[in-house]
Order: C-alpha cells, then structure tokens, then sequence
C-alpha cells in the first residue's frame, strides 16, 4: 500500500514531483494561507497519513498526533525553526521530526547583511522621499546613515546563518570582527572574529546581527537593561526569532535614541499588527520574514522537506532529523 502525506500548504512543485515519482500518495491544504488548526487536526484524522508536511505557522501538537494515529511516523518541516512542533509529543510517540538546517543559510544570511546596509545607509527614507515629492535640491546635512568601513561588526550567535553573516561583513573593511556564542568556534577564529562575552558585543558593536537561535536563554536577551549597554547610535538586527528582543522595550531605546537603529526582519508578533508603535518609527525597518524569500531556497526547501520523509518511508536517517 502506498504511504500517504498531509501536506499543510501548497508549496512549490519540486517536493511534490519528488513524492509523485516515488509513489507516494498526497493531499494538501490547497492554499497560500495557513491552515486553522482545527482544520489541520480534522483533516489528519483517521486518514492514514504516514507523513505530515508542515510549515512554521502550523501548531503541530499532540492534539495533531491523536487525530492522526498510530500510521504517523514522520513530521517534516519547511523551516529552519521548529519551536511549533512539540518534540516530547513526538518522541512520546515515535514520530520523527525533520527540519532544514542548510538549506537557506546562504540567503538569510545576504538577508541579513542586505538588511544590515539598508538600515544604517537610511535606504527605506530615502525611497520614502523620492515617492512622497519631499526630495529637494541636495542637501549636505540629509538622510545621512553611517558606513560599515571601520566600524566593529558583532554577530551574536555563530552557527550557519552567523558565520555567513560573518564572512559577508568581512568584505566591507570592517576593523573588527566579534561574536558571542555559547561557546567558541573555530572556523570563526578562521575567520579572525573574536570571541567576547555578551556586555563586550553590546557595548563596543556598532552594528549587531543576531543570529542566534530562540531559547528560554535568548528570549527578551535584548531588554531595557540591554539597550542601555549598547552605544546609542548601535544598529541591531534581527533575522533569527522575534521574541529574541523585548519590542516594547526597543521601541523605547529606539524612540529615546539610547541605540541607533534596528532592522527587524523577525517580530512578535507576526505580522506585526500596521498600527505597531515600531511601524511610527523612522530608525526601525521591519521586513516581513522574508530572509528565505528566494526562488532557489524555496525550491530547495521543498524538495528537502519532502525528501525528510521519504526518507523515513525508505527507512533511512533523515538529513535534517532534528535529535529529540
Ligand atoms: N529570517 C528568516 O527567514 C530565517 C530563516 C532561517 C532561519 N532563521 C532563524 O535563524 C536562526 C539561526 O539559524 P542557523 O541555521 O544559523 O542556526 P544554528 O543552530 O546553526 O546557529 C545558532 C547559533 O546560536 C547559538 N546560540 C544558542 N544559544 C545562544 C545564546 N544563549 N547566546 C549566544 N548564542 C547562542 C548556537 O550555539 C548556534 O551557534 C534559526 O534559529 C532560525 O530561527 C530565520
């Protein structure tokens, strides 16, 4: 009998080819919305489904797993994060549980120094102008952002996205590089990035990329008693999690000029409601997590989140088995 896939979102046609030609049957939420999880849970139930196929707006829980059944061996998602699949309830279970570690590290990583740039050269005023007519004659003293050139880089958290954040900003004549990590690592010594303490990379970063994952050690990390650390005309950004920073407590630094600016490509929540305080803010640029948004990732993404499973149905390890 062929295994059967729930699919939770229409997703680009590579990961489905894969399944086709593998045989393996599938049915999907035929939308570009996300699933209500009610629906989720009424449409896995007592199907057979040996494979679920979600995304990282999905709340893949025990309550899914029950409706699902003992047939469900398999839970892959389309994401780097994982924070919505409740692991205990999977290893309670036996179901194993997939990401996509590599995946999109190249682009999030372009993202983040993409993002990083148009921050602090003021890209999105700038554009801001010429639409609304205030571009005048030129002006000396307008608009002005500061250059990475000379400038201290700090990365916090130096895993894959990190370390491609790292060696990006080398290329900008950087003076120095330095990173905060739960421990060394040495192909950032490689890259001549200095490991610091986390006071050290708040207070002598001008521009900070966090890159960290999102844990009870990282959640709120940037807070009040933060902010007033960093220098105040710092820039942060945030391509990881969005519940890394406090918002209430950065729209405060941002509006009482304690840090310079943020790019924000993460929020909590999300989507960050039109009328969020944040949004009234020149010095703050909010992306809508968009770090992937690249044809070739999103590709990639589907055919790895669609290979995780077949995978397990072909009695194998998994590439992005997540240790549960
Ligand atoms: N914006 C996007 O579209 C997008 C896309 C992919 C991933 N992400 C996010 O980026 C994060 C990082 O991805 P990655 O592939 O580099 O993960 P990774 O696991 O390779 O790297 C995370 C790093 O953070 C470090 N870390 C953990 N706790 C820390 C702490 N308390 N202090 C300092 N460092 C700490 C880890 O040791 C590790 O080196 C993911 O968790 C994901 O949430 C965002």
């Amino acid at each position: 009998m062929a295994n059967k896939v729930y699919i939770t979102r229409r997703i680009p046609p590579v990961g489905i080819d894969l399944f086709r030609e593998k045989g393996v049957e599938i049915d999907f939420w035929d939308s570009d919305e996300a699933i209500p999880h009610q629906e989720l849970v009424k449409n896995v139930k007592g199907k057979g489904y040996a494979g679920l196929l979600c995304l990282l707006t999905d709340q893949v829980d025990a309550e899914v797993f029950e409706a699902a059944g003992p047939s469900l061996k398999v839970v892959s998602t389309l994401s780097v994060g994982y924070e919505h699949i409740d692991l205990k309830a999977c290893k309670a279970r036996n179901i194993i549980a997939c990401n996509l570690s590599k995946i999109s590290t190249d682009c999030v990583s372009e993202f983040a120094v993409t993002l990083a740039l148009a921050v602090s050269r003021r890209i999105e005023e700038g554009i801001a102008a010429v639409r609304n007519g205030s571009w005048g004659l030129w002006k000396p003293m307008w608009i002005l952002g500061s250059s990475f050139a000379n400038r201290t880089i700090g990365v916090l958290g130096m895993g894959r996205i990190g370390y491609g954040v790292a060696r990006r900003m080398k290329a900008f004549c950087i003076s120095r590089l330095i990173y905060h990590d739960i421990k060394e690592s040495s192909f950032a010594q490689e890259l001549g990035a200095e490991f610091v303490d986390l006071e050290t990379l708040l207070k002598d970063s001008d521009v900070i990329c966090i890159c960290c994952n999102l844990t009870p050690a990282t959640h709120y990390l940037f807070n009040k008693e933060n902010f007033k650390k960093m220098k105040n005309t710092a820039i942060l950004i945030n391509t990881s999690r969005g519940g890394v920073i406090n918002h209430d407590d950065l729209y405060d630094a941002l509006k009482n000029h304690e840090i310079g600016a943020a790019g924000l490509d993460v929020t909590e929540p999300e989507p960050l409601p039109k009328e969020h305080r944040l949004n009234s803010l020149p010095n703050c640029v909010v992306t809508l997590h968009m770090g992937s948004n690249t044809w070739e990732a999103r590709n990639n993404m589907s055919y790895n989140a669609a290979l995780n499973i077949d995978s397990v149905f072909e009695n194998q390890t998994p590439m992005g088995k997540i240790e549960n």
